[in-house]
């Protein structure tokens, strides 16, 4: 009431404020518009994120072949071709379709043998890795990039493939020019899993030392756990349910802000933000948006898409050796495509198991208290069929599976 003398004195000004801001408001979505796909909005409703998931209760039939006939698997198979010198204990992990809570004590028993004299044996690696190589061309193809996929170029959904997709314009031209993967590029290579296993592991030390490392799902790095799962990070997972719980609406600066503060709470600096958007149709857009929006969260990261003619070359490769599975777990697959590119290769944080060795109950992932999704009984993964054949990896020295705490590996080290 008071201002009411001042307003007719400065009409000019105001105008000129009010006109100046209606302005930028303008720009700034015209600079929205042209720069998303489609039209912005604000608010935007997302399909339905997995229109299957009430089937969940049958999708393990429907992913993984079961071999109804079970009393002739040993005819058709010759199991020592497939693992040889294991207990037929664990080979029958490979075709039983009832999943163990509990580690049998034959896997704990061959876990000591192998613990007690590991030893890398470059020559078994670099068998596998060149077989791997030349079946994958994982430097070329593992993520999509201008050079492997120009526009218009048809790409078969890894697990849908029946569908074709293709790349526009706009999205090819995001894509790195060439793929950042080299042979051998790195010397030692960390791969993390979320195991709950890892909790009180005190493997963070040894975890930091690797060259490069990779994690999963973009877990979390807090203070809290730092003695055990290490701090440093090249390589992080994010598959598109993650997009959708954590990030929701990853296109509206709300979203993106959340996002960014995870990136720097999680200290993930520079990490590369692997990507599935070809499993299934359903996750192509949402990802396809989470690659276009986190530039403009200001961070250094970049998102980039798995090749699914990769993928599908990978599930055959592993397929024709005897892991009889629909749908890797994006850990068996990174495991696999990383001999490509690391020379020496440890995993952490991996275990399909409610008990650690020494029958302590654990929850699945690290940072939670009670299991969540649960690796023993997820519908789309038979993470114990993969541990089966990362355990038949560490025994020929191809990679070394670290499942028990660090402690005495850090103290043996030290002594000498
Ligand atoms: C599952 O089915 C119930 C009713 O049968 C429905 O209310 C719910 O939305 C469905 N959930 C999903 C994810 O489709
Ligand atoms: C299982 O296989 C055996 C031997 O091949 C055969 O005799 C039997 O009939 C089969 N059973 C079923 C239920 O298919
Ligand atoms: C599968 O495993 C369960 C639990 O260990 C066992 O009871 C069952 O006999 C096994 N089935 C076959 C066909 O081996
Ligand atoms: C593909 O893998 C097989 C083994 O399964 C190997 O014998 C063959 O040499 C590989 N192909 C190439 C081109 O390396
Ligand atoms: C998995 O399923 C079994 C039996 O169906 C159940 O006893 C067990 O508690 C489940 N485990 C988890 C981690 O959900
Ligand atoms: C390391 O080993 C020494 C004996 O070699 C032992 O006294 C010490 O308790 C061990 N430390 C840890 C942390 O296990």
């Amino acid at each position: 009431m008071t201002f009411k003398g001042k307003r007719s004195a400065m009409p000019q000004q105001r105008l000129r404020r009010v006109t100046s801001v209606f302005l930028v408001c303008v720009v700034m979505t015209m600079y929205n518009v042209l720069t998303m796909d489609g039209p912005y909005v604000i608010t935007i409703r997302l399909p339905q994120l997995y229109p299957w998931a009430n089937l969940s209760m049958c999708a393990p039939r429907m992913l993984i072949k079961q071999t109804a006939n079970t009393t002739a698997v040993s005819d058709l198979m010759d199991i020592d071709e497939i693992l040889p010198g294991f207990p037929k204990e664990i080979d029958d992990i490979m075709y039983n379709g009832t999943r163990l809570q509990a580690p049998p004590r034959e896997i704990l028993s061959v876990l000591d043998t192998i613990d007690r004299t590991w030893k890398f044996k470059p020559d078994a690696a670099e068998e596998l890795r060149s077989a791997l190589e030349g079946n994958l061309s994982t430097i070329n193809m593992y993520i999509v990039t201008q050079n492997n996929t120009p526009k218009d170029t048809p790409m078969k959904l890894a697990a849908e493939r029946h569908i074709e997709y293709k790349l526009s314009a706009v999205v090819a031209g995001r894509q790195p020019a060439r793929s950042p993967f080299s042979y051998k590029q790195y010397k030692t290579c960390n791969i993390v899993g979320s195991s709950g296993l890892l909790r009180g592991s005190k493997c963070g030390r040894e975890i930091n030392s690797g060259e490069f490392i990779i994690r999963f799902n973009m877990p979390p790095i807090a203070e809290a756990y730092k003695e055990d799962i290490g701090v440093r990070t090249h390589l992080v997972t994010c598959n598109s349910l993650t997009v959708h719980e954590e990030y929701q609406d990853i296109r509206s600066m709300h979203w993106l802000r959340i996002f960014r503060n995870s990136i720097i709470r999680n200290k993930y600096g520079k990490s590369m933000i692997f990507t599935m958007p070809f499993n299934v149709r359903w996750n192509i857009r949402r990802l396809i948006w989470f690659q276009t929006a986190v530039p403009k969260a200001r961070v250094p990261n970049r998102v980039v898409f798995n090749h699914p003619h990769h993928k599908i070359a990978a599930e055959k490769f592993w397929n024709d050796r005897g892991l009889d599975e629909k749908s890797f777990s994006s850990g068996f697959y990174m495991i696999s495509s990383a001999l490509s590119f690391c020379e020496k290769i440890t995993v952490y944080g991996f275990w399909p198991f409610n008990l650690d060795r020494s029958g302590n109950p654990l929850s699945y992932h690290y940072s939670q208290t009670g299991p969540k999704d649960g690796g023993v009984n997820n519908t789309w993964h038979r993470m114990d069929r993969e541990f089966v054949k990362l355990i038949e990896l560490y025994k020929e020295g191809v990679i070394k599976l670290v499942t028990s705490p660090c402690i005495q590996h850090k103290n043996t080290s030290d002594v000498r």
